[in-house]
């Protein structure tokens, strides 16, 4: 080894000590004659002194050093004099006298300072992601990174699952993304595709008998990219064979609360809460609510049937639906921000935003006058209103009320601080439809999956009314992200032929797709269900980052690309020739 201790190792007990350390030039400052360095590694910094009486040619070597040279010492640890400690510092009380000096690596002058805050632009520190991850906050979050890994690897270990890893250049599993697509150098024209999840073979896994299995697998979905999304992103993937519902929900639980208490040393209580999906959307107009905060969403349409107030009686007439939240402190808000509001509901196709003030019990605003007393005091109660809060309506269709006000509670919730910050909110949603109707393409497709088990219960109405079949799916949401999803999966082939006929994939499709999974469904297939964390998300909960983009070593920018590797990139004619590929112009 080239160093006896790391640079956050020593302290008073390690006075007189004769040590060897490594690290970088973190800064240099020169004290008259005296020069101090403070030496960096992941560990921590150390302070070191040239001191010119001690040793002259030591001391002008030292005036060669800067930031981010690589170097190694010897010295003898020293106390540092009383009033030049520094208690911030694990080391602050003791420095290091060198006695030798050598430059391992000399360094350009980086394009930002290896220092926890930084103005650099997110392009920048991902050119430079190497430096970036210097920068001691970098640092410690990836080492939450590894330490939620191992967690999560001790956890299903101790549950008796085994890590078992499928393969990455495969045939397409659908999880709602385009897929990432390679060409086939042996078998000219035809293409692997990247797994946008292992779905299928953890599942083939269980025909195999491997019964309980886990894999922290990386997933590749070619679809437009948000804060919480990457083309290539980490899952913690899990399934298991005869397991229902509730099994899945304790093991997952016990895997949560074991991963609060290692990352921020948290004690959460067990079970989650659940929501039914449906519940879910009339309170909060989204499947995965932040239930830190209320404001929950309430329908008056019923309350204002002869309301005088036009808007809101043209709808009901055309039969949409009033629906209203009270947001607290809201009444202080400006006109100018309503509007603002107003535009920001729009977004999801709301018409307009009409309001009402709560101010000493009395509901007040320009639309007041057109409220009977009695209606006003029904909305009143009905919302819980109290002085200061603001309730605001939306009347429309309902799904336009719900996702207008969904957003607006979720949007005043951050802006008002509503939202109490020490309590995290764990909930499963569950009882999700197994069907949507997608509108533009006026066909049916699964809500999640299509490998999702139906609830036996509602199989009378598989042909006859879909929308009302129940899945046996089940969303994890923290803090208003999803942060795992899962099912139970269907295990029968005539019911996966089914569902894949119910959502437009007739025989020949399926066979020509998932003929393997079709087949193997052929040779005793154990009931089995599972989930899939998003460990990006998770750990971007703990660090309370904005974007999973900081706790991934090296991520894509929000275009997808790479700016350090300069990834995609075109490719000389000669690959393009071996793989049978003639590029348009
Ligand atoms: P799903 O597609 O819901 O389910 O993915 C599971 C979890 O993975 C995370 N996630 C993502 N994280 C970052 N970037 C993305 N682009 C991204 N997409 C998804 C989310 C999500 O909850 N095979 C099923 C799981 C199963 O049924 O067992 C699946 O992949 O946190
Ligand atoms: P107007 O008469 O168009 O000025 O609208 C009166 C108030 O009703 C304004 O605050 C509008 O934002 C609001 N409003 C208009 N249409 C709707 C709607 N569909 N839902 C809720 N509020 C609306």
């Amino acid at each position: 080894m080239l160093r006896t201790h790391t640079c956050g190792e020593l302290n008073e007990k390690n006075v007189r000590d004769v040590v060897s350390l490594c690290g970088w030039v973190h800064s240099r400052r020169d004290h008259g004659e005296l020069i101090f360095v403070d030496l960096r590694d992941r560990y921590g910094v150390t302070q070191l002194v040239f001191n010119p009486e001690e040793n002259r040619d030591l001391h002008t070597g030292a005036h060669k050093l800067k930031s981010e040279f690589v170097i190694q010492i010897k010295g003898v640890v020293e106390s540092r004099p009383k009033d030049t400690e520094n208690p911030k510092l694990p080391t602050g009380k003791i420095e290091v006298r060198i006695s030798d000096l050598k430059i391992l690596s000399e360094s350009k002058t980086p394009p930002f300072e290896i220092e926890d805050t930084t103005k650099a632009s997110e392009e920048v520190r991902l050119q430079y992601r190497y430096l970036d991850i210097r920068r001691p906050v970098m640092q410690k979050k990836l080492e939450l990174r590894h330490r939620i890994c191992k967690r999560m690897r001790d956890y299903l270990d101790k549950n008796g699952y085994l890590e078992l890893e499928t393969p990455i250049l495969t045939k397409s599993t659908p999880e709602g993304a385009r897929d990432f697509l390679v060409p086939s150098r042996l078998s000219p024209g035809e293409f692997f595709a990247l797994p946008q999840s292992p779905q299928l073979f953890k599942q083939l896994l269980m025909v195999s008998g491997c019964d309980k299995y886990f894999q922290i697998a990386r997933c590749f979905r070619d679809e437009d990219l948000r804060a919480d999304r990457q083309p290539e992103f980490t899952q913690l993937d899990i399934e298991a064979s005869f397991v229902e519902e509730e099994d899945i929900y304790v093991l997952c639980e016990g895997l949560i609360k074991e991963l609060y208490k290692e990352a921020l040393g948290i004690e959460i209580s067990t079970p989650f809460k659940r929501l039914a999906y449906q519940d879910a959307m009339e309170k909060f107009g989204t499947d995965k609510p932040d239930l830190r905060f209320g404001c929950e969403i309430k329908d008056l349409t019923e309350d204002l049937k002869d309301v005088g107030f036009k808007i809101f009686k043209k709808t009901i007439e055309s039969g949409g639906r009033i629906k209203a939240i009270s947001v607290p402190g809201a009444a202080k808000l400006s006109l100018s921000k309503i509007n603002e509001l107003t535009k920001f509901v729009g977004e999801f196709g709301a018409k307009g935003l009409a309001y009402l003030k709560v101010e000493k019990g009395a509901l007040t605003s320009q639309i007041a006058k057109f409220f009977k007393d009695e209606e006003l005091n029904a909305i009143r109660e009905k919302l819980g209103a109290k002085t200061g809060d603001m309730i605001f309506f939306a009347a429309d269709k309902k799904d336009i009320t719900l996702r207008s006000l969904g957003n607006l509670r979720l949007h005043l919730g951050c802006e008002l601080k509503l939202i109490d910050e020490s309590k995290p909110s764990l909930l499963w949603i569950c009882e999700f439809p197994l069907f949507k109707y997608n509108e533009e393409e006026k066909r049916w497709e699964t809500e999640h999956h299509p490998f999702t088990s139906p609830k036996e219960e509602n199989m009378e109405k598989f042909d006859k009314d879909k929308a009302s079949i129940k899945a046996r799916a089940y969303d994890l949401v923290i803090n208003g992200t999803e942060i795992a999803s899962g099912s139970i999966r269907i295990h029968d082939r005539k019911m996966q032929e089914k569902l894949f006929s119910a959502i437009g994939i007739e025989k020949d499709e399926a066979q020509m797709r998932f003929g393997f999974l079709l087949q193997a469904f052929q040779y005793g297939v154990p009931p089995h269900g599972g989930i899939a964390v998003g460990l990006d998300r998770l750990i971007t909960l703990f660090t309370k980052d904005r974007s999973i983009r900081e706790i991934i070593p090296f991520p894509k920018t929000q275009k997808g690309v790479c700016p350090l590797t300069g990834a995609p990139s075109p490719v000389v004619d000669e690959q393009l020739k071996e793989l049978n590929i003639k590029l348009r112009k």
